[in-house]
């Protein structure tokens, strides 16, 4: 039967080619004459019924934009929603019967979430509880489970980059150390890409504990043989071993409620008292690898998501996420995708490259 009625949300942290997906999923669906209605602020929206219709000329000349169309939210749960009072006290209700409810009046035949882990771990329980979800995997972390690539990472990878080589060169003229923090949360796949193609000095990223001790090395190394700056790339999430993440907030509506950031400045004092003498200067990404135009990479990779998503809600293969397998796309089941997060392997063949050109990760 083909579906007469869709409705779209785009749930966590916002992400460079979500309207190119939101603009494939619409324009795919109204070519082949189905309705596609909007949900607004992720499972917000569908907890508070806020939706509104999509024509052509709501998902025409999106895709090159950044952020998302239809709002976002990374902290509404539908089984976990949070309600702050006037005294800024948060208390949590579940919700999800509201949202089912609401999913039904909408009379849509599918709906898809594009989001991240979070995203999908709730429209995994939300297909148990019989919503026909379909899901769409995106992050600039590049960490769900059961796709090789996700979009919004070389976006993210590129902005990163671009910002090594800016600091390269001013590391070079003072002769300092300089650490640039990028995102990642426990997978260090933004600080891998990014520090190979910036060729940062060292590396270090949460799959790989680093000793202080090393990375201090390896700075003084370089120096005595006349290199008297040093690039570090250090993911948000790195830790040194036997030791924990650097906290920079806690948002207790959250899915996962650390946020993450600060490990540089924790860095930048730390190589400065040990390698005495070795200015050392730290620069935090954060939201800039975000926000902004997609990469034509993305741009590319989100509209294929985008009409296969289609092709699964054509199909009836509900409860499943696109993704893509050894370049080819495919799908998983959301059962499976809530199962974890996809890490760097610690032997992952572009470490062993990056260490074969004299890329330091702090563990030896
Ligand atoms: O998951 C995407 C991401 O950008 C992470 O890399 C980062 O840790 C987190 O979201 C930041 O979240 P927020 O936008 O809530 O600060």
């Amino acid at each position: 039967m083909k579906p007469k009625r869709i409705a779209i949300l785009t749930g966590g942290g916002d992400c460079p080619g979500l309207n190119a997906v939101i603009r494939a999923v619409a324009k795919k669906a109204m070519g082949e004459g189905c309705e596609v209605v909007g949900i607004e602020d992720g499972y917000e929206g569908l907890v508070k019924n806020k939706v509104r219709k999509l024509e052509n000329h709501d998902v025409s000349g999106i895709i090159a934009l950044g952020g998302t169309v239809l709002g976002t939210s990374n902290i509404a749960n539908p089984y976990h929603y949070a309600i702050e009072s006037k005294s800024c006290k948060v208390t949590f209700k579940d919700y999800h019967r509201s949202a089912v409810n609401n999913f039904k009046k909408l009379k849509a035949d599918a709906l898809v979430a594009i989001g991240g882990d979070g995203t999908l771990s709730i429209a995994n329980r939300l297909y148990d509880d019989g919503i026909p979800v379909v899901g769409v995997p995106k992050t600039i972390d590049n960490d769900i489970l059961g796709t090789d690539i996700t979009f919004g990472f070389d976006t993210a990878v590129w902005v990163a980059t671009e910002g090594i080589d800016r600091i390269h060169t001013t590391a070079q003229s003072h002769h300092r150390a300089m650490i640039i923090e990028v995102m990642g949360r426990a997978a260090g796949w933004i600080a891998l890409h990014s520090g190979v193609a910036g060729g940062g000095d060292i590396i270090l990223i949460p799959e790989i504990p680093y000793d202080i001790n090393v990375v201090v090395k390896k700075i003084k190394e370089r120096h005595s043989k006349g290199k008297r700056f040093s690039i570090i790339v250090v993911s948000e999430g790195a830790k040194p071993k036997g030791g924990d993440v650097v906290v920079n907030r806690v948002v207790k509506q959250s899915f996962e409620s650390d946020r993450l950031g600060g490990i540089s400045f924790v860095l930048g004092g730390q190589i400065e008292k040990l390698a005495c003498g070795i200015e050392t200067r730290a620069v935090i990404m954060g939201h800039l690898q975000r926000g902004g135009s997609p990469t034509p990479f993305d741009r590319v990779l989100a509209t294929q998501l985008g009409t296969k998503a289609m092709d699964l809600v054509n199909e009836g293969a509900f409860g499943h996420m696109v993704a893509v397998r050894n370049n080819e796309f495919t799908k998983v089941t959301l059962r499976d995708v809530a199962k974890g997060k996809r890490l760097v392997p610690k032997d992952h063949p572009l470490v062993e490259s990056a260490r074969s050109v004299g890329t330091c990760f702090g563990d030896r």
